[in-house]
């Protein structure tokens, strides 16, 4: 299969659909499938960028052989070293073995320490140039956006950007490899779900990227996983934008843990009362059953969480504790946080909640609501009026100004 990027004739995606590998670095559920994205600009000289997983690596060949027929390639440029990327490079240099790697400082030690490569090497630094003939590339370092040794190249012929993973999502490419010729709005969902779980730990390098980068002429994103971005390259950079800044929109994610229900009750409760307030976007999460990408996709989105648990072992439970850890993991900051739930004899549930919420230091709606064994008539009458404020503070944040 042969795909060309329409800004110019020379670059093409020479990418790969894995839709085998059920959980993206052993843990994330793939449900979608993920591309790996790599791009060949096929000019004078011929330069590859990234390259795929090396479960991919003979169809990958097969690929590039199929564009460049005969020619060597002359260079490689590394902008991002996790294997998802860098698997196929042992079998890229062995079949061109004159092929020049090009990375920066900090990605050579991970070449040799991968794949045991020490040569070929040619370094380049923040600004620098390569010249294929026709397209001109220049190199900006993005350090730790996500790995230390990140960076983008931009072609200045074309107006692509590589951003390797910066803008990239989740899910095969089926068919179409533009963001034009796809369903917007799944694509849209799975880039939030890996900034989020993926990148979003290092917003603050991502904010430093995007006013670098802010006075490019860029006409296309070509990121290693996901769409290319071609109809509105401006709009994923926004979105991008206002992830790494912790903005959210209007409305709630609840997440609970409960083991025989009567958290979930309380759970549900809530959201009725949230939803007769009028927040049109109102989520219920049982933990358990939610993978906690999604979950944390979701919170990403949306400015009010509501968090609840039942009492397990004197601790929160465990699918909740999951969601804990990997939010305050993250850095997300600037969210309302409510907190409810249930015990029978120890607690530990709610008193676990309110030590992340110490710890993350967001705005807490309300005071905390513990039933115990099942939610009494107060209880629900604490929960109504709960709700109510969450309902009211959402309004006065969003509406009221
Ligand atoms: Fe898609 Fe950071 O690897």
């Amino acid at each position: 299969m042969e795909c060309r990027l329409t800004v110019s004739d020379k670059i093409y995606w020479i990418g790969v659909n894995d839709r085998e590998t059920t959980l993206f670095e052993n843990y994330w559920p793939l449900e979608k499938g993920v591309a790996y994205n790599s791009y060949v600009i096929n000019d004078e000289k011929v330069a590859i960028l990234d390259t795929v997983k090396f479960n991919k690596t003979s169809e990958y060949l097969e690929k590039i052989a199929h564009i460049i027929g005969d020619k060597p390639v002359d260079y490689l440029i590394v902008n991002h070293m996790e294997p998802d990327h860098s698997g196929s490079m042992s079998a890229l240099l062995s079949k061109y073995p004159d092929m020049k790697i090009i990375g920066n400082k900090k990605t050579f030690p991970f070449i040799k320490g991968f794949y045991g490569i020490d040569r070929n090497f040619m370094e380049v630094d923040d600004g620098d140039t390569l010249d294929l003939g026709h397209h001109k590339l220049k190199f900006y370092l993005t350090p730790m956006v996500h790995w230390p040794e990140t960076m983008m190249t931009f072609c200045e012929t074309s107006g692509v950007l590589f951003s390797m993973d910066a803008f990239g999502g989740f899910g095969s490419l089926d068919g179409g490899i533009f963001d034009d010729q796809i369903n917007y709005e799944f694509y849209e969902d799975e880039t939030r779900r890996y900034y989020s779980n993926i990148v979003a730990k290092y917003s603050p390098m991502v904010q430093r990227t995007l006013q670098k980068l802010g006075g490019l002429p860029i006409k296309a994103i070509a990121p290693t996983h996901g769409p290319v971005w071609r109809s509105n390259p401006g709009e994923i950079v926004s979105l991008y934008d206002k992830w790494s800044r912790f903005e959210a929109e209007e409305g709630v994610v609840i997440v609970y843990g409960t083991m025989y229900g009567n958290t979930a009750k309380m759970a549900d409760y809530i959201a009725q009362v949230i939803s007769e307030q009028g927040i049109k976007h109102v989520k219920v999460f049982d933990a358990s059953k939610t993978h906690v990408s999604y979950l944390l996709s979701e919170i990403w989105r949306y400015k009010s969480v509501v968090i609840g648990s039942c009492a397990y072992n004197t601790k929160v439970f465990t699918s909740v504790e999951t969601l804990l850890s990997k939010l305050a993991n993250s850095g997300l900051r600037e969210r309302y946080i409510s907190v409810f739930g249930n015990k029978s004899w120890s607690g530990g549930g709610v008193s676990g909640i309110e030590k992340f919420v110490e710890e993350v230091r967001w705005e807490k709606i309300g005071e905390s609501i513990e039933a115990t064994y099942s939610p009494s008539k107060a209880e629900y009458k604490a929960l109504k009026a709960l709700g109510k404020e969450i309902a009211d503070r959402l309004k006065s944040e969003y509406r009221d100004k």
